[in-house]
């Protein structure tokens, strides 16, 4: 079996590396369970927090693979981009960075994250930019059970701004907004609704029906500040302004990646849509109806099928077009998770793993180096969803570290 590299446990040796391995054509593959990042919430650069996003990794899982299989200068990438994580991690470890997802949104939110602003300058334009204008809400998509009047007033008029208005500042500030759209504490825009997911607009009916309350006025300038005080409070942006310059963000199929010129990527760490777990369009459609996307046209690409030969034929078609786009040598590390499927518990490691040999999928394009199981007692998300973690849902992170041959 090839050694494989594993960082000072960030358990602080709470936990001890157990290996064990899985059979292949070519022989067998270390599969490593260890804590190899920390479990503990928030420990990296605050610009990782600016927003929630359905099934995005922790930027420690970035940071280990960019650390441990790529050198300062280097290309990272990402054909499902989500909220940006990796090429804001790469940006912050001085690497060059290629990020890509089907849904516009991901453009829109990572863009600002390696092109930050100042805050002085964020709060200037805030100032400037008329958010009391009468509107008439009766021409409006009726948002009631998200907004007070006033609140949604506010919106809407930030909404028309951010259409016509586009520099760094205004990205930035479109971000910060998106990231205040709904939730569950006063910071948010919304009454009391789920962070994570836009939720349709009659379950948001019942959330309030069941509280008894009715959407409360929420001024949007100081929730604003306020986030973006918390998301920039950790500095370096000179560095990611730097960096940034570097980072190409392209919107497509990951089946697809015509923008991404051949044997130019060192290193791809990445996390496909799972078998069936989340819908990205309709779980981002407050989003996606702020920053003016029309869904339409990615509802058939966005992949989200359960089944099982499907969801294969696009992980190995994706896996083709990385290869095409990865240097010799090039590496990916993949993320999947474990899920139910017809009444079982799979590993979707181990289906990713035999991709790399099953010759109606992949012919062997990538030689499977080892895989990394992140064991920890707990996440945040499965404690918050009543999921018990190894049991349900994709709460470990199974990652499979290939090698293009
Ligand atoms: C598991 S999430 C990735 C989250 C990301 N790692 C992060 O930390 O934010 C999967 C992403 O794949 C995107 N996606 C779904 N189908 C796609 C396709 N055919 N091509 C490219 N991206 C796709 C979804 O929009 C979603 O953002």
């Amino acid at each position: 079996m090839i050694p494989l590299p594993v960082a000072r446990q960030a358990s602080g040796g709470a936990t001890a590396l157990r290996v064990g391995q899985i059979e292949t054509a070519y022989g067998p593959v270390p599969k490593l369970f260890d804590e190899f990042w920390t479990a503990k919430q928030r420990q990296m650069h605050s610009l990782h927090y600016a927003l929630s996003y359905r099934a995005s990794f922790k930027p420690e899982l970035p940071d280990f693979f960019i650390r441990q299989f790529s050198r300062p200068g280097e290309v990272i990438a990402d054909p499902f981009g989500g909220r940006g994580t990796t090429v804001l991690q790469a940006a912050l470890l001085g690497r060059r960075g290629i990020s890509n997802d089907v849904n516009p949104l991901s453009e829109r939110i990572t863009y600002p994250k390696v092109h930050p602003v100042a805050l002085e300058d964020l709060e200037a334009r805030l100032a400037r930019i008329p958010l009391d204008q009468p509107r008439d809400l009766s021409r409006e998509e009726d948002m009631s059970m998200f907004y007070h009047p006033d609140t949604y007033r506010e919106i809407l008029n930030l909404r028309d701004y951010l259409q016509t208005h586009r520099d760094d500042v205004d990205r930035f500030l479109e971000m910060i907004a998106i990231s205040r759209l709904h939730g569950h504490s006063p910071g948010f825009f919304s009454a009391y609704s789920f962070p994570q997911i836009s939720i349709p607009k009659g379950n948001q009916v019942k959330i309030n029906k069941t509280r008894g309350v009715e959407p409360d006025y929420r001024e949007i300038k100081s929730r604003i500040l306020k986030k973006a005080r918390t998301t920039l409070k950790d500095g370096r942006l000179d560095e990611i302004i730097t960096s940034g310059r570097h980072v190409r963000l392209t919107v497509g199929d990951s089946r697809d990646l015509r923008d991404w010129p051949d044997s130019s990527v060192n290193l791809v760490v990445t996390s496909p849509p799972f078998l069936n777990q989340v819908d990205y369009v309709l779980d981002t459609w407050i989003e996606t109806w702020f920053c003016g996307i029309d869904t339409r046209s990615i509802e058939t690409k966005v992949v989200q099928t359960p089944d099982l030969g499907e969801w294969m034929q696009f992980i190995s078609d994706t896996l083709s077009e990385l290869h095409r786009a990865l240097v010799p040598g090039g590496k990916v590390a993949m993320e999947v998770g474990e899920i139910r499927y017809q009444g079982e518990l799979l590993n979707l490691d181990e289906t990713v793993v035999s991709l790399t040999t099953s010759k109606p999928y992949n012919l062997g394009q990538f030689k499977v180096l080892g895989v990394y199981v992140q064991s920890q007692e707990f996440t945040k998300l499965s404690n918050c969803f009543r999921v018990k973690n190894n049991v349900l849902g994709t709460n470990s992170n199974r990652i499979v570290l290939m090698e293009k041959i």
